[in-house]
């Protein structure tokens, strides 16, 4: 029986030294310690022992179970300090490590020009009025003095809706704006409509999306944006567009800018004219970006034509108005110095992340 226990101890204290997780140490507990573990099992048997020798074996018996157990308080210490040293080694933070870029949002060139533009035109009473994408050719040309066959269609070179021009005359078609311009019929319509017989004045401006069937190139897209312009109403004139104008451009490029109204033409407007400023670069001296003619061409336009007041329900007799068209990719580009129309949709964050 003793040599029984004290190969019991020799066997446990082995084992124990092998265990090198909680797991091992608890299986080893439950292995010689644990209520049917191997020691307990044996010190039921020290009963059985002849009455003369069972002191010494209960004594040796207890002493080896005490043994065993500071044994296995002194191993589980040893694991618990080691695994902790192992999860504060794996867990470890590394306060030399650059931190992560936290991305920010921001809002794409073009809305930043647009509500640039948006907030100048504001200063002036301009309100901003959003007309549709989609448009009948009525819109789009034909109230606009552009009846179909004219000329002015082949400078607007245009996206039809296919399902739904099956079978329609060229004037009834469906179609993606070719620029803002339509707008100015939906609004001044709206605007009579409050009072037919004593329209009120019309001050908006109209921002929006254009759509023209064009070869994309460095140059044209065939999506841009449009700022129109539209005021009706008593006795203006050709100087409250020109007043404006220099309003605008000066606020937005500068107070030095100069500007150039160049005779034009468009069917809307009459008389029509093509607005340059003086060049953000070379300051009119000539240079890459203004090819050499020391202006920039930034806006088209003129007084609205009595046609297309008509159209929108304002009588020519008693109302006159202005109306002026821009492109903001193009104020943009001029801006900040791009060079390429085509980044703007391209969604290349390399080029989106330098605004903002
Ligand atoms: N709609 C014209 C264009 O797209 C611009 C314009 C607007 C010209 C208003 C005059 C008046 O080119």
């Amino acid at each position: 029986m003793q040599a029984e226990l004290q190969a019991l101890q020799a066997e446990a204290l082995e084992a124990l030294s092998g265990a090198r997780t909680s797991e091992e140490l608890a299986a080893w507990r439950t292995r010689f310690l644990g209520r049917r573990g191997a020691l307990t099992q044996l010190m039921r048997r020290v009963g059985q022992v002849p009455p003369e020798e069972r002191p010494v074996v209960g004594r040796l018996a207890n002493e080896i179970k005490q043994a065993l157990e500071a044994a296995y308080r002194e191993r589980a210490e040893a694991i618990r300090r080691a695994e902790l040293e192992e999860t504060l080694r794996r867990d470890a933070v590394d306060v030399t490590l650059p931190g992560l870029p936290h991305p920010v949002g921001r809002l794409h060139p073009s809305t930043q020009t647009l509500r640039e533009i948006e907030r100048i035109f504001a200063e002036l009473g301009f309100q901003v009025y959003r007309a549709r994408d989609v448009e009948l050719d009525e819109f789009n040309f034909q109230l606009l003095n552009i009846p179909p066959g004219h000329p002015a269609r082949d400078m607007q070179d245009t996206f039809y809706v296919a399902t739904d021009s099956n079978g329609r005359e060229e004037g009834e078609q469906v179609l993606l704006r070719t620029h803002t311009s339509p707008g100015q019929i939906h609004a001044m319509r709206e605007f009579a409509a409050m009072n037919p017989a004593d329209p009120p004045p019309v001050r908006i401006i109209l921002p929006g999306m254009c759509y023209r069937h064009e070869q994309i190139t460095p140059r044209s897209e065939i999506q841009f944006h449009q700022v129109e312009g539209l005021a009706v109403g008593r006795h203006i004139t050709m100087a409250d567009l020109k007043g404006t104008v220099e309003y605008f451009v000066r606020r937005m490029f500068g107070a030095e800018r100069r500007l150039r109204f160049r005779a034009s033409h468009f069917p809307f407007t009459e008389p029509s004219a093509e607005v340059d400023m003086d060049c953000l670069l070379c300051r009119g001296a000539g240079c890459r970006i203004c090819k050499q003619t020391g202006w920039l061409e930034i806006m088209g336009c003129g007084m609205v034509h009595p046609t297309v007041l008509r159209n929108g329900g304002y009588d020519p007799e008693r109302y006159t108005g202005f109306a002026f068209g821009m492109g903001p990719e193009r104020i943009t580009m001029l801006k900040y110095g791009i060079e390429d129309i085509r980044s703007f949709w391209q969604n290349d964050l390399r080029f989106l992340e330098q605004f903002g």
